[in-house]
């Protein structure tokens, strides 16, 4: 109820004070004339989880409650199709470009135009490496190196007790993509300088289930005495566990499972004892990207970057007081 009135004030104040700011003469001369709507061009990289297909609709179903033309476009796991969509908001004159760029580098160029037809654009859920850091507005997401921190940090209470070496296996996300590189960085941090840990073998499953799977058979075949599988997302993870069972393992007991994400099936993963912890990361932010889109549409600042609030759900936590994910 309060977040809907939210809402509304939101949308009220953002219509009060873009008619003041941009056209007092007209809503003097004409008080009839029809509020002008944002036009918000969002560029989704492709729906290769159910973390993003949640994402996606987290977007749409927030841009109809804040009353925002949304012009949404999936690229298929393509840069070339993100770079395109992009164009075609500036051709079309959008009020404000959001998007979740697939890897960091590539963008300088079609940022540069953006800038240039006074587009602001507001990163969502990943990050890029650009030259020239004011050709984005800023950023919503998760911190994916903290991430990376509390799946190792799970690691080194869970395993206090065990001997060395303790084997690790790691299932990466795209290369070159902020999540990959956030949650490796921040994982390795942690068992930095403690000889305990071996990460074995790392190899990327692209985010995807079935690559989770395909991956997880060929580190069974090729690794010896696997104790950990640390993946960064619950969707190659369930391929993983899959792989595991058909192998004759028990994940979750003789292979210490640590995921990303908290999607519903891996939550009752954890309940079914199949995996030992996932750290979350939300793709639920629709809101606050429409909050924030409106602030830019206003021509108002935004905070450089903006956290989703997170936790970590594992194996020892009452997980019956965790209630429907939505993705
Ligand atoms: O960028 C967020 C990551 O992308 C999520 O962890 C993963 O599931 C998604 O595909």
């Amino acid at each position: 109820m309060l977040r809907r009135l939210f809402i509304v004030c939101m949308v009220c104040l953002f219509f009060a004070s873009f008619a003041c700011v941009t056209a007092p003469q007209e809503a003097e001369a004409n008080p009839q004339e029809e509020q002008k709507t944002i036009v918000l061009g969002f560029s989704q990289l492709g729906s290769e989880s159910a973390w993003r297909n949640g994402n996606s609709r987290s977007i749409q179903e927030a841009a109809e409650r804040y009353g925002i033309q949304l012009m949404f476009k999936n690229a298929l796991q393509k840069q070339e199709n993100q770079i395109k969509a992009i164009r075609s908001f500036i051709a079309y004159q959008v009020d404000v470009i959001v998007f979740a760029p697939i890897v960091e580098d590539g963008w300088d160029n079609v940022l540069a135009e953006a800038k240039e037809a006074g587009i602001p654009v507001l990163l969502c859920d990943r990050y890029v490496n650009v030259k020239d850091e004011s050709l984005f507005a800023g950023f919503i997401g998760s911190d994916f190196v903290e991430e990376g921190r509390r799946a190792a940090q799970f690691l080194l209470d869970r395993t206090r007790y065990f001997d060395a070496p303790v084997r690790i296996v790691e299932l990466t996300g795209t290369p070159g993509s902020s999540p990959m590189q956030g949650r490796a960085e921040g994982f390795r941090e942690l068992l930095a300088n403690n000889p305990k840990y071996e990460i074995v073998q790392t190899i990327s499953g692209d985010f995807l289930r079935s690559k989770g799977k395909e991956k997880m058979i060929e580190l069974l075949r090729s690794v010896p005495n696997i104790d950990v599988l640390f993946s960064h997302n619950d969707s190659m993870t369930l391929g993983a566990i899959e792989a595991i069972e058909e192998a004759g393992l028990r994940p979750g007991k003789d292979i210490i499972i640590i995921s990303v994400d908290g999607e519903q099936a891996a939550i009752d993963a954890i309940r079914a004892g199949k995996i030992n912890c996932v750290v979350e990361c939300t793709p639920l932010m629709g809101d606050r990207v429409m909050e924030l889109a409106i602030l830019l549409a206003m021509g108002q600042p935004i905070p450089r970057k903006t956290y989703n609030i997170e936790r970590v759900f594992t194996e020892y936590d009452d997980l019956t007081l965790v209630g429907e994910r939505g993705y």
